[in-house]
């Protein structure tokens, strides 16, 4: 007799981060402050200058990739992140540019 059958499924990190709403909120934030922030200026000068696509396709990207839907891996088959990348001079500076956007300390939603 099986005893597994009582536990819930663990959740997804798609699921605990609170789904695609948040995930679009995450990756908004982070173009928002390389957008708007001088400290990302390398960073933002190797991106397009209209980052709405970016804005989707990094969202659509991290929702798949955490768990979630994989509509983004069905949009882009067999696309390799890493030749995605190739055509850019990521150096140490930049990619610490990328982390530190990507990480802020203030909390997406308020007290
Ligand atoms: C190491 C630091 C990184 C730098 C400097 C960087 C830079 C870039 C640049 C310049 C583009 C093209 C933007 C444009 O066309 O406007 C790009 C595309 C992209 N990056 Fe990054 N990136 C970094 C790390 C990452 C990471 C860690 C992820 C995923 C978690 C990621 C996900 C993407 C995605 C999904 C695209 C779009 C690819 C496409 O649709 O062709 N990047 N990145």
């Amino acid at each position: 007799m099986s005893t597994a059958t009582a536990e819930a499924p663990p959740q997804s990190p798609y699921e605990r981060l609170g789904g695609r709403e948040v995930i679009q909120a995450i990756t908004d934030r982070f173009y928002d402050l390389m957008d708007s922030d001088p400290a990302y200026a390398r960073l933002r000068a190797m991106h397009a200058p209209d980052l709405a696509p970016m804005r989707a396709s990094l969202a659509g990207f991290l929702t798949g990739w955490s768990g979630g839907p994989r509509d983004w891996w069905e949009q882009n088959p067999g696309k390799c992140m890493m030749s995605a990348h190739k055509p850019f001079a990521i150096d140490a500076e930049v990619a610490g540019q990328w982390a530190e956007a990507m990480s802020p300390a203030e909390p997406l939603t308020g007290p």
